[in-house]
């Protein structure tokens, strides 16, 4: 839960050159959050996605550049039909009514996951919001759909094959520097801090091969009441880090 010292205190000591250049969040408890309220799980959806409105502005005001939000994992598909369909709905509507936001305040909007297999309604929405914030220079929000850190790998693998397939001849070499050029965050620095809310302990299958040195932080606060005061703590916290690397510092 966020502590009780107000934000200004903590925004005060915030060393903006010790701010992470990446943070990834996995966005837990919208449905632990409405069961809560005894409302449908969809409410506890819509009120996650004014989260994300006020994680996405906090994350833009601090300047940090980068933001990655696991919105919809291949496993999600699981979920029922019904709750799959209000969830692909609710995308829609922050694509439309929130690409404007985004605009204004600079941010420029990238997608990763297997876009393809999105319906087609929501590829579009996705792509007018990309290309309307293609040219923006602040935030660099990517949003995590039909994600799944193993389903990237081999996404990267066959694509590393097709490469190889295509360069007659040529011996295959395979380093990471390869493998890492055909990731889908292939043009994104690797996330410093990952933060999980609701309490998991778990990664579940996000960014699989980038979290490798990200430092991890867990907040037992549900997704739908994380603010900007729980991002702050989540930084001053990683802050607070040392970062060796596998070395001795
Ligand atoms: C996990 O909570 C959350 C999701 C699977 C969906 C995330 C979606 C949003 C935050 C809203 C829309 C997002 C955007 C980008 C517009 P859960 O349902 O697994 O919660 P539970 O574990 O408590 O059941």
């Amino acid at each position: 839960m966020s502590s009780e010292i107000p934000e200004a205190r903590l925004l005060a000591q915030i060393h903006p050159e010790r701010l992470p250049k990446h943070v990834a969040i996995i966005m837990d408890g919208n449905g632990r959050w409405a069961r809560k309220r005894r409302l449908p799980r969809i409410a506890g959806h819509r009120a996650g996605m004014n989260a994300v409105r006020r994680v996405i502005e906090a994350c833009a005001e601090l300047r940090i550049p980068y933001l990655t939000l696991y919105a919809f994992s291949v496993e999600n598909w699981k979920r029922p039909r019904r709750e799959v369909e209000l969830l692909m709905q609710l995308l829609k509507e922050y694509l439309k009514k929130g690409v404007a936001d985004l605009d204004r305040h600079n941010i420029r909007l990238g997608v990763i996951g297997r876009i393809a297999e999105l319906p087609a309604s929501v590829r579009q929405g996705l792509r007018a919001a990309v290309t309307k914030t293609q040219s923006n220079t602040g935030l660099r929000l990517t949003l995590a759909l039909n994600y799944g850190g193993r389903a990237e790998l081999v996404d990267a693998f066959r694509s590393l094959m097709t490469e190889h397939a295509s360069a007659a001849g040529a011996a295959p070499s395979l380093d990471e520097e390869a493998i890492r050029r055909h990731l889908y965050t292939s043009d994104l620095p690797d996330p410093d801090l990952l933060i999980r809310t609701s309490g998991e302990m778990r990664l579940s299958n996000f960014l699989l091969w980038q979290v490798a040195y990200a430092e991890i932080w867990v907040t037992e606060t549900l997704w739908p009441d994380f603010g900007k005061k729980d991002l702050l703590e989540a930084l001053l916290d990683y802050q607070k880090r040392e970062r060796r690397y596998g070395g001795l510092g």
